[in-house]
């Protein structure tokens, strides 16, 4: 994972903070050896722990409920088949968004810009949400309705097919009926080790 060049904040909104070079090498210098086996299931700490080494990309999920729109950010994406074009994402069930899903039958995924923190910030309930109308988040629809955001990498809009309890979060799987690429971005936003990072072009 390649370094920003920059080493200033670029952002700080209630309580949540990007930091620059200098933080992230502190950190990475703190890191700790995990190493637990248990066959009812390892502890939630270490598997934290362990996926945190696990760089990700940033999504945000949306859907169309009765009270209007809803999101959240969600790293826990993936393209689950190329045919037919499934893609996945994993949501813990007491959120909202899991049930409205359920009810309206789709959801969009916008590809997070590394320019969009704040973004994920507030679909992560960490700065103030957008309202149901998303207005002030230029957005637009497809095929399913829920709402695509501007500004992202690229989208996908999708029909649900199935949804897989699993353990606290729910598998929602989406046949993918509309998918964009916006031109001229190629700067995602990722996290890694709970931070965002930017990949260093
Ligand atoms: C970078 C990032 C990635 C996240 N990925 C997921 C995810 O894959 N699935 C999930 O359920 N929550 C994920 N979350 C947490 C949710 O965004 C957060 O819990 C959100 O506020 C839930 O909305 P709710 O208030 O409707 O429950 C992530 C948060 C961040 C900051």
């Amino acid at each position: 994972m390649m370094e920003s060049e920059d080493d200033t904040p670029r952002i700080s909104i209630q309580g949540a903070r990007s930091f620059g070079r200098a933080a992230r090498a502190k950190a990475d210098r703190q890191i700790e050896a995990v190493d637990v086996a248990d066959e009812a299931g390892v502890d939630r700490d270490s598997l934290w722990a362990t996926m945190r080494r696990l760089p990700a990309g940033v999504t945000v999920v949306t859907a169309v409920s009765d009270a209007g729109y809803l999101g959240i950010t969600v790293s826990a994406f993936s393209l689950a088949s190329l045919d037919p074009p499934l893609a996945l994402a994993c949501i813990h069930t007491d959120s909202q968004i899991a049930g409205a899903i359920q009810a309206s039958g789709g959801f969009a995924v916008t590809i997070l810009d590394g320019r969009q923190e704040l973004v994920a910030e507030m679909f992560a309930g960490r700065a103030p949400r957008p309202d149901s109308a998303f207005a002030g988040l230029p957005h637009r629809t497809r095929l399913t309705g829920a709402p695509i955001l501007e500004g992202g990498l690229a989208w996908l809009d999708c029909r649900l097919a199935h949804a897989l309890p699993a353990g606290d979060h729910t598998i929602f799987l989406g046949l993918v009926v509309a998918a964009g690429v916006a031109a001229g971005h190629d700067d995602p936003l990722l996290y890694f080790s709970s931070q965002y990072r930017r990949l260093a072009l």
